[in-house]
């Protein structure tokens, strides 16, 4: 038998239910703040990607999918999508016509990670893009859109962190001083940070290993290095984060793992999750426009990563709205069905029928089929020009005339009642 690759998941479609639920209220906040989607391609130019996230992440050095393609190009599947969506911008001029863009993508990403829980070689994004703007208000927005994003999907046991990293005035003095302060203590440094210790020092703060987390706690404080713009920046995203009500707490260890963050770096971390526990991470980056052959323009974003949100979402997220019908009788009845469920259809009302089996089997699949209500025909209710509606959830029904059973099922799907107003209850 031919499998799946590892690290690489199906979503069977009782998943797959859940996995729109998500996505829809993702959606629905991205509207209220003004995003539009935009999708672009899966594999891109590898260059697109040491470039914009830097040779020296992990992400760039040891995580990509890269491979020729037949006329010997060097392609590579999408680690991320901050990247794509900025080549997209430059390439179509996005920002000539409105110098702001606020922009989000739904899809799969590759990276070829130590599969794990929570950690996959093809995992899926929310990536939401704010580019243009260079007020602190447009990273706090984001950070408040993406704590507004995991409320409407019933996510709590939240954490923001928040942190500064500077930008390319005052990160080079931070950057020397940690390298050194890092030096002294070498010998407890994992081989990976031992490594990064001449190409990346600051990745040294946020590695898991508990030996370098012993060693960075006396680190120097990227705060302390900030120039006066960064602080006035940072301080202002701190302000504007509390006018709009969203917790958070500060964590100059928080740097994240690509290169192109400048100043804003933000993760929302959950309970329930174990190790890989940020359920949405991003930040500011504003040399990677300018980086990418755009124009100078300053962005802001973030990611949610929709394998962890869904290992979050409660199971029975909710009842499928629509109908079942089953029938038994003489051929009348099934006519009579058939024409209810294209009535059903055609008024926006889901339905489906499976008329070949006895009634029992019949109201098995209407229970299976995930509906809450259930319409049963019979010769009696075809002759009475009736029909009867049977309420899955409450076990109970009750017969209605034919003539209005359709705007009166809706009601019920509206209020979550059938019987309301007659006292059949
Ligand atoms: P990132 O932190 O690499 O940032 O990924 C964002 C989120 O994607 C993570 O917090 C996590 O939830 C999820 N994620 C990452 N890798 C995996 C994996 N192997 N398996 C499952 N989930 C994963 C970015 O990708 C940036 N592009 C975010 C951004 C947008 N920054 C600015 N704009």
């Amino acid at each position: 038998m031919i499998k799946a690759i590892k690290g690489m998941n199906d979503l069977l479609p009782q998943e797959v239910e859940r996995w729109r639920w998500v996505e829809e209220r993702a959606r629905q906040v991205l509207g209220l703040y003004g995003f539009s989607e935009i999708r672009t391609p899966i594999v891109e130019h590898t260059d697109l990607f040491e470039r914009g996230l830097g040779q020296d992440t992990d992400v760039v050095e040891k995580q990509m999918y890269t491979f020729p393609d037949k006329s010997g190009s060097s392609l590579t599947l999408r680690p991320e999508a901050t990247a794509s969506i900025l080549r997209a911008v430059i390439e179509h001029g996005l920002l000539s016509s409105d110098p702001i863009q606020k922009l989000y993508s739904i899809g799969p990403m590759f990276r070829y990670e130590r599969p794990q829980k929570g950690r996959y070689r093809q995992f899926h994004q929310i990536n939401a893009e704010r580019i243009g703007e260079e007020s602190p208000f447009s990273d706090a927005e984001c950070i408040c859109m993406a704590y507004d994003m995991c409320k409407a999907m019933g996510l709590d046991e939240l954490s923001i962190e928040v942190n500064s990293l500077g930008c390319k005035e005052c990160r080079p003095a931070f950057r020397a001083a940690l390298k050194e302060f890092l030096y002294k203590s070498r010998a407890a440094l994992c081989d990976d940070c031992k490594r990064r210790l001449e190409t990346n020092p600051l990745r040294v703060l946020d590695c898991k290993n508990p030996s370098c987390r012993e060693v960075v706690r006396d680190a120097p404080n990227v705060e302390e290095y900030l120039c006066d713009a960064c602080r006035e920046h940072y301080s202002g995203v701190l302000r504007d984060l509390d006018i709009m009500g969203v917790p958070y707490s500060k964590n100059n260890l928080l740097v994240r793992g690509l290169d192109y963050y400048t100043r804003t770096t933000f993760e929302i971390k959950a309970g329930g999750l174990g190790s890989q526990d940020a359920v949405a991470g991003g930040g500011r980056y504003d040399g990677l426009l300018k980086l990418l052959g755009g124009p100078d323009a300053p962005g802001t974003g973030f990611a949610f990563g929709l394998e962890r949100v869904m290992m979050l979402v409660d199971a029975g997220i909710q009842k499928q709205q629509g109908c079942f019908v089953a029938a038994q009788g003489n051929p009348r009845v099934k006519e009579e069905a058939i024409r209810i469920l294209a009535e059903l259809r055609r008024a926006g009302i889901g339905a489906q029928a499976v008329f070949d089996k006895s009634l029992k089997a019949q109201m098995r699949r209407a229970a299976r089929s995930g509906y809450r209500f259930c319409l049963i025909l019979g010769e009696e209710e075809v002759n009475r020009k009736e029909v009867t509606v049977k309420d899955m959830d409450m076990s109970s029904q009750i017969r209605i005339p034919r003539d209005g059973a359709l705007s009166r099922l809706r009601k019920a799907m509206e209020e979550g009642e059938l019987y309301k107003g007659n006292g059949k209850a």
